[in-house]
This record gives structure tokens, C-alpha cells and sequence, in this order.
């Protein structure tokens, strides 16, 4: 073997305000894969990872929740790293964000590039939001799209009719946060100096450290040149105070990465491992980071730059992986293919995805589909019916016939010389991250050993007088390429690997695959894999869907948070609203709007047209002849599409909006109190 490495390995540190869904374990997989391959090569393969804790997300979200900040990270690491062992992710060690190494190391950086002159301060004008007294990022900020008038479109971009915008567009902002109007605000910030590193990223990002798409995409932004990086935050903020700045706080994408040298402090302090000769500039170890595509500048951009400036070592290499999609489309909650890691756990057996997700990832940055049908078939026919079954044929016979001891030579020496002669280039393709390649030359070995097995029928020939030595001959190369398939494909399959461990009375090491057990005891079969039950994959759908509608219909941490009550009002203030009962006689849809619905309404006497955003949630010939409410000296406004006359009364959730309407018996006109 080829000398020993010294690796460090991370995957991207997922954020602890959500749970982890298949997409995350895309992720994890490769990453996991790729370091036990690497270990069991022989190499020494550290490999760290941890919650991303910090940001006004996760700040929120404890705030919906009732509870600290802390308690909340403590919360969701938790769950993240049960997540984690249930999907044999061997990461060294779990660590957080927020924890004392990343402070210190995030301040120590920060300094170094203080220090080098690559920050700069400045005022800069921003919305914020002044009942909650926050300033607000675009996602924060929603309003009526400039361009085609859909409401309740958030940012800088509308999600009905395409169009970008500046936030200051949207018509009628408010903050999705208090629902307050944003109002306009300056502050000081602290700013990367990103563009003077352009030289360095031009050559580091196509010096091998990138796959050539990932290195393309990026030629396209350092060739319309960089931006100076804006690296703070105001207070209230949850993450790290700047040094020297009061009230200024670490964007949390600044000590996201380092939070990878964090974790490997901590690491580094229970064992004793050198930490600089991991991250000192001119660090003979390696270093690789495998993340998604849509967190590549973050990585191959601010990160390798911060690192020059901090005078630490660059990435080796920055694994750039696609995203994951079901049955061909995005992952969804309704169709029940947001399947989050816990409800697939709760299912089904870990290994049946790292097996199906390993046999799809390239090493590109393409994305890759979960089909349930394929995965259920794929994994019954590979694992189940060629790899397990080369054993389960066999091991009877030697069982029986021979208390368990294989025979003293090889049957079919050109045969072993094929399944152990794969080895390099099953090597070579996992290196690469090319494991869908690894698995095809795998499962073509395992079709050989099967055709071998078949060809010989070594349970007819037990039949025969004095064909009993040949029997277990044939039955011991048999398992014998059982256990090289097994080997091969133990990073992938850990478990499996270790139960064919005690089966095999041997441990998998890859080098030591290359020689064949002889005259060697091994012990009792047990089934190593169960096939995949179609129904457990339709209950995993079926649950998550579930889980999905729980988790919109969750009264107090729902609606009443996104929107507390108004200010107190009295008695005088509400009868100014005149409400009535009103009877929508006719329904129609609106052409060129996305939302709306036209209503004719009758309350008794007189009629009303009013346009409401109804549409995503009703067929308007339903409508026709439904009692419902209506706000009836509403001054009338001018819409594109018309004059709307009042308003109904409604309630939605973003998703579903449902109409109000009064028991039977109330008459169209009557008064509403
Ligand atoms: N916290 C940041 C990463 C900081 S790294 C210093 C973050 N967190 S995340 O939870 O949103 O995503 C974690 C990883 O999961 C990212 O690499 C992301 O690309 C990946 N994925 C999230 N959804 C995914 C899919 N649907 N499919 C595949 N990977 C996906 O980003
Ligand atoms: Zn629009």
C-alpha cells in the first residue's frame, strides 16, 4: 500500500433549527463512505462535524418556541447527532458552533485579518423592523410584488411571476417577522476585504481543488469581479461579539467554517492530536470538505481567502455534491417525500439508502433522484439477491459437510484473480467519490460468482458419491468471493459488514481481501439483509405527510406567533367595522391573476363585487349559493383588475386560506357582532 495519509475530513455543518431530511443524508453518506474507505485503507482519517448555531433563524425559532437560544441549540444537537449515529455516520467528533474553541478561534482570525488590513467599516442603510427592533434581511421582508401585484411575496425575488427586485420595491412591505412596516436604518458594518484575494482564487479555485464545473461557475463571478463581504451584524444577534465592537456581531457565516477547526480542537484536546500540523500553512496532511452546491462561494471563495489571510493551511479539496430530489421532483410535504431522517429511521433499515444513494453518486454535482420504486427494487436484487444470497447458497454445504471448514486451495483460480483483481479500480472509483461506479463493478463481480455458482450446482453434485470434496471446494471459493464483495463493500455497508465479520470469523481489511481464506473455520450463516417490504416505504410516505400537516396545523406555535394580537381596542373601534352576512351568488376566476377570485356578493338587498385571494383554496362553482362574511363600509379600492367593493372574512396559513361562514339560519344583510 502507498504510504500512509494524514486526512481531515468535514461535512457541512447543518443548521439547529431544523431537522435533518434525506437531502442532509446525501450528504453525510458520501462523507461517511469516503471515510471509511480511507480508514480502512490504513490511512489516519479524522473526521469532525457539528451544528451551525448561530444566526437570526435559529434566534427566532427560539423565540417561537419559548425558550433560550442555548436551550434550543442544545435541543436540536441532540437530535442531530441520534440522527447521525442511526445512519452510521462515523464522525470522530459532534460539535457546536457555539461552543468556547469557535469563539476563540473566530476571534483570533478575525484579528489576523484586522491585523492584515483586510477589514473595512462602514455605514450602511438597511430596513428594520421597528417593533421588534431588528434589522431585517430581504427573506424577513414580504409585500405585494411590483411587477404582477401577487401579495405576500418575501425578499427580493416573486415567486408567482419571477420577477427581482429590490426589497425597498415591494409594495406595502412588512416585516414577516412583527408585521410591523419596515422602516429604514443605518448602522455601521464590518466588511471583508474579498476582492484583494481575486489573483488567489483565480489560480487556487483551478488548481485541482474544485470539480472543473464547480471551478466554472465560479470563473463567471471572479470574472464580473468580487464584492467586499459584509461580516456583521447588529445586535440582537445569536452568535459571537465581535472583538473591539460592542454590539456588533459575527454573521454566522463567517464562524460557520470555523467551525470545522473548532470541532477538530475539541477533538484534538481529549486526544492528543497535533492540531496545527493539521492547520498550519504549509501542513503536509490533507484537508477535504464535502458540501452541496448551493453553499459553494462560501467555501471556495470566503473561506480559502479568510484562511490566506489567517496565515492557515487551504482545503486540500471542496467535494461539491447536487441535491437530492424523489420520484423526479423536488421534495415535498404534501406528496410526502420531505422525508425527514427520524421517519425514514423509523421505517426502514439504515443501509437500504446509504446503498441506493452510494450506487447513484458520480462525484458531479448533478442531482440525484430517490425513486422509491427503484430503491426497493435495486436493493432487493443487489444486496438481498446477489451478495447475500453467494453466501446463503454456501454455507450450508460447508457447514454440513465440512463442520464449517473451507477447503485448503482455490476451485477457479482465474475466477478469484477476476472478483480480487477489481480492487484497484474499486479503490480508485471511491477515492473519486465515483461510488455509483464502485458499485457497478462490484455487483458485476457478484454476477460472475453467482454464474459460477450456478454453472456448478454444488447441490446436485452432493448427491453424488465421491463428489463431496468438490462441493466444498466450489462452496468455499464461493464464500470466499463473498467475502471480497463484502469487503468491497464495506464502507458503504458497515453493518452488514460487521455481521459478516463474525460470520466469516475474519475481519474485512481491504488489503488483506487480496488473500483467500483457507482451511479456515467460519461460523454459523445468519441472514445478513432482509429484502425491502414495499408497504414500510408507503407507510414512510404516508407518515410524513402526516407529520408535514401536523407540523402546519400546530395551533400555538403557528399562527398566533407569526401574528400576535393587535394593539387593545374598544367597543366604539369595533362597531365602526360594519360586518354582514353576505351570500356569494356568483364566483368567477380573474384572468392574469394568480390569486384572486371574483365574488358577487348579496347582503340583502344590494349587491357587492369584491376580488379576494381565495383562489388557491376553491373552485369558484363551489362558492355559488355559500353564506360567508363581509366587511361592508370598507372603502372601496381600486385593483388592477377592478374596483373591489369590501372585503371577506378569511383565514390562511400561507398554504390553505378558508373563507368564514356563519351556522345556518343567519340571512344575507344581517349584522355581524
Ligand atoms: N449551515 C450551513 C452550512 C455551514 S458549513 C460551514 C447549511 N446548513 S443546511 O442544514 O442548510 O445544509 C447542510 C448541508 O446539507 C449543505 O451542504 C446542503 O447543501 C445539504 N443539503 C440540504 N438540502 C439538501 C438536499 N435536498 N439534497 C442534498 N443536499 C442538501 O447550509
Ligand atoms: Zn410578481
Amino acid at each position: 500500500m502507498s504510504s500512509k495519509r494524514q486526512i481531515l475530513v468535514t461535512n457541512a455543518l447543518p443548521y439547529a433549527n431544523a431537522a435533518l431530511h434525506l437531502g442532509h443524508i446525501l450528504e453525510y453518506t458520501q462523507t461517511d463512505v469516503w471515510v471509511r474507505f480511507h480508514r480502512m485503507r490504513g490511512h489516519e482519517c479524522y473526521y469532525v462535524s457539528a451544528d451551525d448555531a448561530h444566526g437570526t433563524a435559529i434566534m427566532l425559532k427560539a423565540d417561537e418556541k419559548g425558550i433560550s437560544a442555548e436551550q434550543h441549540i442544545a435541543d436540536m444537537r441532540a437530535i442531530h447527532e441520534a440522527d447521525f449515529r442511526d445512519f452510521l455516520i462515523s464522525v470522530d467528533n459532534y460539535h457546536s458552533t457555539h461552543s468556547e474553541e469557535n469563539r476563540q478561534l473566530s476571534e483570533l482570525i478575525y484579528n489576523r485579518l484586522n491585523e492584515n488590513g483586510h477589514i473595512a467599516k462602514r455605514d450602511i442603510t438597511q430596513a428594520f423592523d421597528p417593533e421588534k427592533n431588528l434589522f431585517l434581511a430581504d427573506r424577513y421582508i414580504k409585500g405585494t410584488c411590483p411587477k404582477c401585484k401577487a401579495e405576500d411575496q418575501y425578499g427580493d425575488n416573486c415567486e408567482v411571476c419571477g420577477a427581482t427586485y429590490a426589497p425597498t420595491d415591494l409594495i406595502n412591505p412588512v416585516s414577516a417577522i412583527s408585521g410591523a412596516t419596515p422602516i429604514e436604518k443605518q448602522s455601521t458594518h464590518y466588511f471583508f476585504k474579498l476582492p484583494e484575494f481575486t489573483h488567489f482564487l483565480q489560480d487556487w479555485t483551478r488548481s485541482g481543488t474544485l470539480q472543473p464545473e464547480v471551478a466554472n461557475k465560479l470563473g463567471e463571478w471572479l470574472d464580473s469581479g468580487l464584492q467586499e463581504w459584509d461580516i456583521s451584524r447588529d445586535a440582537p444577534y445569536f452568535g459571537f461579539e465581535i472583538p473591539n465592537a460592542p454590539g456588533k456581531y459575527f454573521y454566522v457565516w463567517l464562524d460557520a467554517p470555523i467551525g470545522y477547526m473548532a470541532a477538530f480542537k475539541h477533538l484534538c484536546d481529549q486526544q492528543n492530536i497535533d492540531f496545527d500540523h493539521y492547520w498550519r500553512e504549509d501542513s503536509p496532511a490533507e484537508l477535504y470538505h464535502f458540501i452541496g452546491k448551493d453553499i459553494v462561494n462560501f467555501h471556495a471563495l470566503f473561506w480559502p481567502a479568510m484562511l490566506v489571510s489567517a496565515n492557515y493551511r487551504r482545503p486540500t479539496k471542496v467535494c461539491v455534491h447536487g441535491f437530492v430530489t424523489v420520484n423526479g421532483k423536488k421534495m415535498s410535504k404534501s406528496r410526502g417525500t420531505f422525508i425527514n431522517a427520524r421517519c425514514y429511521l423509523d421505517h426502514l433499515s439504515p443501509e437500504y439508502l446509504r446503498y441506493y444513494y452510494a450506487s447513484k453518486l458520480s462525484g458531479s454535482v448533478e442531482d440525484i433522484d430517490l425513486n422509491l420504486e427503484d430503491f426497493v427494487q435495486k436493493v432487493n436484487s443487489d444486496l438481498v439477491g446477489k451478495v447475500v444470497n453467494i453466501a446463503s447458497r454456501c454455507a450450508k454445504f460447508v457447514a454440513d459437510g465440512n463442520n464449517g471448514q473451507l477447503s485448503a486451495s482455490i476451485e477457479n483460480p482465474q475466477l478469484w484473480q477476476q472478483v480480487t483483481g477489481a480492487a484497484a479500480s474499486i479503490a480508485e472509483h471511491y477515492e473519486n467519490r465515483d461510488y455509483s461506479k464502485a458499485i457497478r463493478e462490484i455487483m458485476a463481480q457478484a454476477d460472475a460468482a453467482n454464474e459460477y455458482i450456478a454453472a456448478k450446482e454444488p447441490w446436485k453434485l452432493n448427491k453424488i458419491e465421491g463428489k463431496q470434496q468438490q462441493v466444498q471446494d466450489i462452496c468455499s471459493l464461493g464464500i470466499n468471493l463473498f467475502r471480497v464483495l463484502l469487503g468491497y463493500l464495506k464502507p458503504v455497508l458497515p453493518v452488514m459488514a460487521d455481521a459478516g465479520e463474525a460470520f466469516l470469523n475474519d475481519s474485512l481489511d481491504w488489503d488483506a481481501l487480496q488473500q483467500p481464506l483457507l482451511e479456515h473455520k467460519i461460523n454459523a450463516f445468519k441472514p445478513l439483509m432482509q429484502r425491502i417490504e414495499k408497504d414500510k416505504v408507503d407507510a414512510m410516505v404516508e407518515a410524513s405527510k402526516q407529520e408535514a400537516a401536523q407540523a402546519a396545523a400546530k395551533p400555538l406555535q403557528g399562527p398566533l406567533a407569526d401574528e400576535p394580537i393587535a394593539d387593545e381596542i374598544n367597543f366604539d373601534d369595533f362597531i365602526k367595522v360594519d360586518l354582514r352576512v353576505a351570500q356569494i351568488v356568483k364566483a368567477s376566476h380573474v384572468e392574469g391573476a394568480e390569486k384572486l377570485l371574483q365574488l358577487t356578493l348579496d347582503i340583502g338587498g344590494e349587491t357587492r363585487n369584491v376580488f379576494s385571494g381565495i383562489k388557491s383554496s376553491y373552485q369558484p362553482e363551489a362558492l355559488e349559493g355559500r353564506l360567508t362574511v363581509m366587511v361592508a363600509n370598507l372603502a372601496p379600492r381600486k385593483m388592477r383588475f377592478g374596483v373591489s367593493e369590501g372585503m371577506v372574512l378569511a383565514a390562511g396559513d400561507g398554504q390553505g386560506i378558508y373563507l368564514l361562514e356563519p351556522d345556518s339560519g343567519a340571512q344575507p344583510g344581517q349584522r355581524v357582532t
